[in-house]
């Protein structure tokens, strides 16, 4: 298997004068995914606006559209006509999810209960992905699942007659997981109930009770989560939903903005619901100048504008228990600390071994190429930076297929003496197709680099 695209674009990021102006992030990942996936399954119309047009999220809407949903794009907006829930079709080819971990794991958790076979593939970085952890639950409400290697893409699934209700005790700190089971939940009789030990981002649950489910959340005194789903309910199209920014897209321009002496950048729309909220926190802590202006609700979610300006960074110990709410922000942290005075420590990162690259693994030879004194741990990063990025740079990352890790190098390349190069951007139209133009519109300099 290849650890890049068909036709890698290398890409080159250096530093030049200070970044300036107002940007507007493109809609959040998460939410993105999950309108198309619940707007497909919900009776009547879902109209979206402010949907992710990334690739990953597109290949959640092609899948429901072959489940038997009705989407199209109308201007601004997305129409949706939804399946009703319990009425998905036998889909009459395989759902092609591409790179996407979210789009394949939780139409697993939402076809998987139908009595007919759905057969999911992707591409080289999603089929060494552990799938385990979907199929294990589901496997417990009756889903067969026939894999080749096992618990790896490509697989198919075939649902029981009749799915049997559970009740699961997720294992890792997995929004994925959680939501997976639920979504198979909702084509199960009975209640179908998710033990959260430890919270996670929260949009299955706030959004399944937008869409009509009957679903309640209680939380006890330790902050241990039971989330109970009524299955086989009613779903219903929300008429005007609107997805806010995304925070982990927000993040690459926030700390831009914070490395690039003289940056003074604003970033409209970004997403501020607790469970997302991680690397704004830490990075304030940091010594970031962030500036949250204009708190406001924006389709039932906290959004805001975000001001930010060039600072001078100290490192910090970044505990464990933080890691949910900044899940995928830690590759560009790292790269934030690569300029802090002091060393930053970052604890609680195994999860970061199984995203669309080891990414621990992948942020620690991309600091490396780059000249940042750092030491990897099993589930730890140190990073020891240098403020005024000297020395730092001159290196090219291997990107394996992961779009966070291009990103956050590229934003590396901003700041650090010498350019830095990736070996190829093209997976960073999965998730932020806008970041290049955005970022050279704020004034990075970003070039092809030689093959
Ligand atoms: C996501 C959950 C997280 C996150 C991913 C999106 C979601 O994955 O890394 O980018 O939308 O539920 P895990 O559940 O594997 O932590």
């Amino acid at each position: 298997m290849t650890a890049h695209a068909s036709h890698p674009r290398p890409l080159t990021s250096r530093r030049a004068g200070a970044l300036g102006g107002r940007v507007r992030v493109p809609g959040d990942k998460s939410i993105s995914h999950r309108a198309f996936l619940f707007g497909g399954l919900a009776a009547g119309r879902t109209r979206v606006t402010g949907l992710l047009e990334g690739e990953d999220v597109l290949a959640t809407g092609r899948a429901m559209r072959q489940m038997g949903a009705r989407i199209e794009r109308d201007g601004e907006a997305w129409i949706i006509d939804g399946t009703g829930n319990g009425a998905l079709l036998e889909p009459d080819g395989v759902l092609d999810f591409g790179n996407a971990g979210t789009g394949s794991r939780l139409t697993m958790g939402l076809a998987g209960p139908y009595d007919f076979t759905t057969t999911f593939v992707g591409d080289a970085s999603l089929s060494r992905r552990p799938m385990g952890r979907v199929l294990d639950p589901l496997r417990e409400m009756g889903v067969q699942v026939l894999a080749r290697s096992r618990d790896r893409l490509p697989l198919s699934l075939r649902g029981p007659r009749v799915a049997a209700p559970i009740e699961y005790r997720v294992p890792m700190a997995s929004a994925q997981v959680k939501s997976a089971v639920l979504l198979a939940g909702l084509n199960t009789p009975g209640v179908t109930t998710v033990i959260e030990p430890v919270m996670t981002r929260d949009h299955t649950e706030k959004m399944l009770e937008g869409f009509g489910a009957t679903v309640s959340v209680e939380t006890d005194a330790a902050g241990v989560r039971t989330i109970r789903l009524h299955g086989q309910g009613e779903l219903r199209g929300v008429p005007d939903f609107v997805v806010p920014g995304d925070p982990s897209s927000a993040a690459f321009l926030v700390v831009a903005a914070l490395l690039v002496p003289g940056s003074d950048v604003v970033i409209e729309n970004a997403l501020m619901n607790p469970t997302r909220t991680g690397l704004v926190e830490t990075l304030r802590e940091m010594g970031a100048d962030i500036e949250i202006l204009d708190p406001r609700l924006s389709g039932g979610e906290d959004v805001a504008d975000l001001h930010v300006r060039h600072s001078s960074l100290r490192g910090v110990r970044v505990p464990a228990a933080r890691a949910p709410s900044m899940i995928d922000e830690y590759p560009v942290l790292a790269v934030a600390a690569a300029f802090a005075e002091g060393e930053t420590r970052m604890e609680g990162l195994d999860e970061l071994r199984v995203k669309e690259s080891d990414r621990l693994a992948a942020v620690a030879a991309g600091l490396a190429a780059n000249g940042v004194t750092h030491e990897e741990g099993p589930d730890w990063l140190t990073v020891t930076g240098r403020p005024d990025g000297r020395g730092l740079g001159g290196g090219t990352v291997e990107t394996h297929l992961d779009h966070r890790i291009a990103m956050s190098f590229l934003v590396m390349g901003l700041a650090s003496e010498k350019p830095v190069t990736v070996d190829d951007a093209t997976m960073i139209a999965t998730s932020f197709p806008e970041f290049e133009g955005l970022v050279t519109g704020l004034g990075g300099v970003l070039e092809p680099a030689a093959r």
